[in-house]
């Protein structure tokens, strides 16, 4: 799925914080691409512990096949327990591609599979999976409610559905902070203004616990029940 390409520093239709910037598929595969070969020590070493809390929440459930969105180059792939059955998807080859290997290397047999996927348009039928995960992914992607809705699809009933990310505040320094930053969101392939609202609300997702996670309470891991 491509939207229209977006020029640098745009930001979606609406006004105000509500309004998102653009990011489109183009713009995704393109910072990946650069952030591929450094991500592991980049932003992967900052968000280590987010991660960590959000699998060890995965890791309570029992065992299931678990669907992770936007799994990047497969940091937290080695810290599901061996019970679960672990699918990968990306849009990114570059990423996907430092995922594939670690699987190798560390002998990760608990992952069924790495597929480049786009989220937005997912390949797999309704409730294939018993819990989903998305780490850093919902302010990536182009078209969050699509994501979101796809999710929901692939999820059956009673599963779960845990998202981490950065949510933007409305007041104070760090809101301007994200809003500067947010004309750069197709330069950087993230957007830092994003309100965690975009992602609440969905008739098919009851929110079941909302907790900040390090690394210094930038992050949010929001777990879904699907009904
Ligand atoms: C910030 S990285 C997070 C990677 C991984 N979840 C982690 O925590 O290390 C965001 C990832 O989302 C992927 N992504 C962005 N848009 C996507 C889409 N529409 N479908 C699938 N993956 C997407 C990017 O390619 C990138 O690998």
């Amino acid at each position: 799925m491509t939207q229209p390409t977006g020029g640098f520093g745009e930001t979606g239709p609406g006004s105000g914080a509500a309004a998102l910037a653009t990011i489109n598929d183009d713009h995704v595969v393109a910072a990946y691409a650069r952030w591929a070969p450094i991500y592991d020590w980049s932003f992967g070493a900052f968000t280590r512990a987010p991660c960590r809390a959000a699998v060890a929440e995965m890791n309570r459930l029992p065992p299931g096949r678990v669907l992770e969105i936007g799994v990047g180059t497969g940091i937290s792939l080695p810290l599901y327990d061996r019970k679960h059955r672990v699918t990968g998807i990306d849009l990114s080859r570059d990423m996907l591609e430092r995922a594939k290997k670690r699987v190798a290397e560390e002998r990760l047999s608990h992952v069924e599979g790495l597929e480049v996927m786009d989220a937005s348009a997912l390949t797999f039928p309704d409730a294939a999976f018993d819990a989903a995960m998305a780490m850093f992914v919902i302010t990536v992607v182009p078209d969050p409610d699509t994501v979101l809705a796809e999710i929901a699809r692939v999820v059956r009933p009673g599963g779960r559905v845990i998202l981490v990310s950065h949510f933007s505040v409305e007041s104070g320094p760090r809101a301007f902070v994200e809003k500067h930053l947010s004309r750069y969101s197709s330069r950087l392939g993230w957007r830092p203004n994003f309100p965690i609202e975009t992602v609440l609300g969905r008739r098919e997702l009851k929110l079941i616990d909302r907790r900040a996670v390090k690394s210094f309470d930038l992050f949010t891991m929001l777990t879904f029940e699907r009904i």
